[in-house]
């Protein structure tokens, strides 16, 4: 048997509409850090058909639904198909039997699909390994197939999703900026709604075309956002990195917004975290920086000077779950 490990990332340019839904093939490219905690497991072994358990933090089975199964199987047979591509017919499984435990919370804005299939597509790899040897982009591309995001889970660090003009299979590539220990940064996420949202990000992406705002969104990124984070990142400089990070939050959100249907993300209480934490900012001179993902979820990015003050306002906040990362490895196998 075989175990690998997983984590959440933090996307900083969001990854948003896909060029094609099937294949999770993005319209642009996109960057996240990778975080360290919290973490999901997946034990995988060879078996004749598929069998797929979920367990949450606390042991407690959680009954997968058809559609959460579909996308499962889904993502197994395009692999099969992506190997068969290489000529690596000998190394397709017959099938396989997964077990998932995940201490991520889901459909909140936690990127809990993208630690799962990252894991997922770690696992495989390593229970293939004996046949054949996959590389780190070919690791990508099979994570990518359950979750767009998950393409960035092969490294630690900061990472980004590079969006190529092709539908082909392979038609995504990944690049580390910079390593885990470039800039550790804290991520202090504050979690205001456990509901799940209503709306997947999975068709809520099918509908990001439909904004009037799509295509300015995905020109910005192309012209100038993606090297405007890349050089902050390189530069370790913060207060580049906090414009570009927001200014990019927003308009992913705007973008959604003015979808059809349009889709909101943001609760009120959202809303009112990101007032204060303005306000705190500014009269603390704090260096911190918010970003939403698909989700009421706000996630507090500062530097490790600042860690004590910002884990102190999200502690005030009533009601709210905390959780506290900093930049992680990656995707690991355990065993
Ligand atoms: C807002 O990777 O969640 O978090 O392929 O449907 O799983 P699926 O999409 P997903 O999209 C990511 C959306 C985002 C931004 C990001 O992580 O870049």
């Amino acid at each position: 048997m075989i175990t690998a490990r997983a984590y959440p990332d933090i996307a900083l340019i969001k990854y948003w509409g896909n060029r094609n839904n099937a294949l999770r093939l993005p319209a642009a490219h996109s960057i996240a850090m990778a975080l360290d905690r919290p973490s999901v497991e997946i034990d995988i072994e060879h078996a004749s058909v598929l069998m797929i358990r979920s367990f949450d933090e606390k042991g407690t089975e959680r009954i997968l639904t058809e559609k959460q199964l579909e996308r499962f199987r889904i993502h197994l047979e395009l692999t099969k198909k992506y190997l068969a591509s290489l000529g690596y017919e000998h190394a397709i499984p017959a099938s396989v039997s997964f077990t998932i435990r995940s201490g991520i919370p889901p459909s909140i804005g936690l990127a809990s699909s993208t630690a799962v299939f990252g894991c997922l597509a770690k696992a495989l790899v390593g229970l293939l390994r004996d046949t054949v040897a996959l590389d780190l982009q070919q690791q990508s591309i099979i994570g990518r197939f359950g979750s767009g995001s998950a393409a960035r889970t092969v490294y630690g660090g900061f990472v980004a999703f590079i969006a190529e003009d092709s539908d082909a299979l392979d038609a995504s590539s990944v690049v580390q900026i910079a390593p885990q220990d470039h800039w550790p940064l804290h991520d202090i996420v504050i979690v205001p709604d456990h509901t799940e949202k209503k709306v997947g990000s999975t068709e809520a992406h099918a509908l990001a075309g439909t904004s009037p705002l799509f295509a300015s969104r995905v020109e910005a990124i192309r012209n100038r956002r993606q090297q405007e984070c890349t050089d902050a990142i390189l530069n370790r400089d913060f207060e580049k990195l906090s414009a570009v990070v927001e200014e990019d939050a927003l308009d992913m959100h705007r973008v959604m917004q003015t979808s059809t249907p349009s889709i909101n993300y943001l609760s009120p209480e959202t809303h009112r975290i990101l007032r204060e934490i303005e306000e705190l900012r500014t009269r603390e001179h704090l260096p911190v920086l918010y970003t939403m993902d698909a989700g009421p979820t706000v996630h507090l990015l500062c530097t490790p000077d600042a860690a004590v003050r910002v884990g102190a306002f999200a502690d005030t906040q009533k009601g709210c779950t905390i959780f506290r990362a900093k930049t992680g490895p990656g995707a690991t196998l355990v065993s």
